[in-house]
């Protein structure tokens, strides 16, 4: 057996140390005991953005960047959608076993049971300018649950924990769907829980005055699959900050809402509505030289393409390329599709694109689908957002339980200026103090 460690030299002090080699990972910890003397601090790693640094051990999802694998507790993908529902997965994610039927009847009606929001919400959401981007909304009124729930604070109380997951996860559909009809200036519509998980959903939004709401099937299907593909994804930078925020020991609902900020930057899921922008600026076929060029020249961001772990396709924008051609069967073809297909044809031809390992991820394509299905380009990280809280959970309760774990709090290296004295008001601008 290989002897899984480390000798590392110090050729500051010729002193050699072996730290252990754990899972392809060595302990930053065992570092620290590399000091030039008894009053050196010892040595750090450091790794802006975390490119190389694993922050938890975690059985959630397994990714394999080079070769375009994505597991959830050890199931494929591309299995989980083909043959599961959304609340099915979620079941997965969040217990670690796929549900029995019964668990699975059971699991359904008490998600739909907690679809329901205190009639209150309505009234500071309507406090909300009709234009007001559902990401804001929705990042406020989940912060806000907390207050409807002051128990959710007893975070070490596994039956609490369970109540405010599933509450979560059954107000989120409901909580998006107000703040879209609250955007067209619409009637809320309670959910129906007969409907199942993403048939309210789509209930929730687009009911007018028939007596029960009938979603297409096609379309019911699709958006279940981009629930089911958006619903974990491991460490990504929401998924950290919900650890991050949950390891202060907060409440999940201000957890959860710190993690939709982080969801809503441009770079991770505000992606796919960048997406569209970026699709509508090329407008046309013949525009996409231009457009790449100007990518090449730094001006812009392919926007859907990329990632920090996939360096191959990622294995969703596949899968959601499928679901693309149903969707469109129902609802005719969307002509970005066509401006897509080329852009990604063009780009990975394109050795700029090759060399940096640029494929389309998770956000190239579903917000056409999402563009099809109706809606707006601000709704499509919500969309992102309700499935992702499955999984934000998962982790929030893994990282909790986790022996090893306690407040997330880095260290630095400080390039600041060194120890100087205070200068009075008369001195200041006077004498050039140099800032490091
Ligand atoms: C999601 O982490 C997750 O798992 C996220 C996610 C999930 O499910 O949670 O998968 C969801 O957020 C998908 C990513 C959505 N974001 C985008 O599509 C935005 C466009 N993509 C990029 O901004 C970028 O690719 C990131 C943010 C996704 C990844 O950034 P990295 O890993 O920090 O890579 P980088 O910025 O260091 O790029 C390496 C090189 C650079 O070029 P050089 O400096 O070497 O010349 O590649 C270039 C970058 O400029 N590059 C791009 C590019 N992405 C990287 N150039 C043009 N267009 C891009 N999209």
């Amino acid at each position: 057996m290989a002897d899984e460690s480390l000798t590392i030299t110090d050729n500051r002090t010729q002193k050699t140390y072996t730290v252990p080699i754990e899972k392809g990972t060595v302990r930053a910890m065992d570092l620290r005991q590399i000091k030039t003397g008894p009053d050196d601090f010892g040595l750090m790693t450091y790794d802006p953005a975390f490119m190389n640094t694993a922050s938890c051990k975690s059985a959630i999802t397994y990714l394999d960047g080079d070769a375009g694998i994505l597991r959830y507790r050890g199931y494929p993908i591309e299995q989980l959608a083909e043959n599961c529902t959304f609340l099915e997965v979620a079941y997965l994610l969040l217990h670690g076993e796929l549900p029995t039927e019964t668990e699975l009847e059971k699991w359904n009606s008490e998600i739909m049971y907690h679809s329901l929001i205190h009639e209150n919400v309505k009234s500071f959401m309507g406090g909300f300018h009709y234009d007001a981007h559902p990401m804001g909304i929705l990042m406020s009124t989940v912060a806000a649950l907390a207050t409807f729930y002051p128990e959710s604070r007893n975070i070490h109380d596994p039956a609490s924990r369970r109540l405010q997951t599933v509450r979560l996860v059954g107000k989120m559909p409901t909580l998006a769907a107000f703040a879209y009809r609250h955007r067209l200036g619409m009637p809320y519509i309670y959910p129906d829980p007969d409907l199942g998980y993403t048939r309210n959903y789509m209930n929730m939004l687009w009911k007018r005055t028939e007596p029960k709401y009938a979603a297409n099937d096609v379309l019911a299907r699709a958006l279940e699959v981009l629930f089911i593909l958006h619903a974990d994804h491991e460490q990504n930078c929401s998924t950290s900050t919900m650890r991050a925020v949950g390891s202060s020991t907060a409440d999940p609902y201000a957890t959860a809402a710190a993690a939709i900020a982080a969801l809503s930057g441009p770079l991770h899921g505000g992606a796919n509505e960048e997406v569209l922008h970026m699709l509508h600026l090329i407008g046309e076929k013949q525009n996409i030289p231009a457009y790449i060029q100007s990518v090449k020249d730094g001006k812009h961001k392919l926007m859907g393409f990329g990632h920090r772990v996939y360096k191959n396709y990622d294995p969703r924008a596949r899968i959601i390329k499928q679901v693309a051609s149903e969707v469109f069967e129902v609802t005719g073809r969307n002509p970005k599709i066509d401006i897509a297909l080329e852009l990604e044809k063009i780009a990975l031809s394109d050795e700029y694109f090759i060399k940096r390992k640029l494929y389309p991820n998770v956000d190239f394509y579903s917000g056409i689908i999402y563009e099809a299905m109706g809606f707006n380009p601000d709704q499509f990280t919500v969309l992102f957002g309700i499935p992702r809280t499955v999984g934000w959970l998962a982790q929030w309760q893994e990282m909790l339980q986790d022996p090893e774990q306690k407040i997330a709090r880095p260290r630095q290296v400080y390039i600041g200026p060194d120890s100087r004295d205070f200068v009075p008001m008369w001195q200041r601008g006077k004498t050039q103090t140099v800032n490091a």
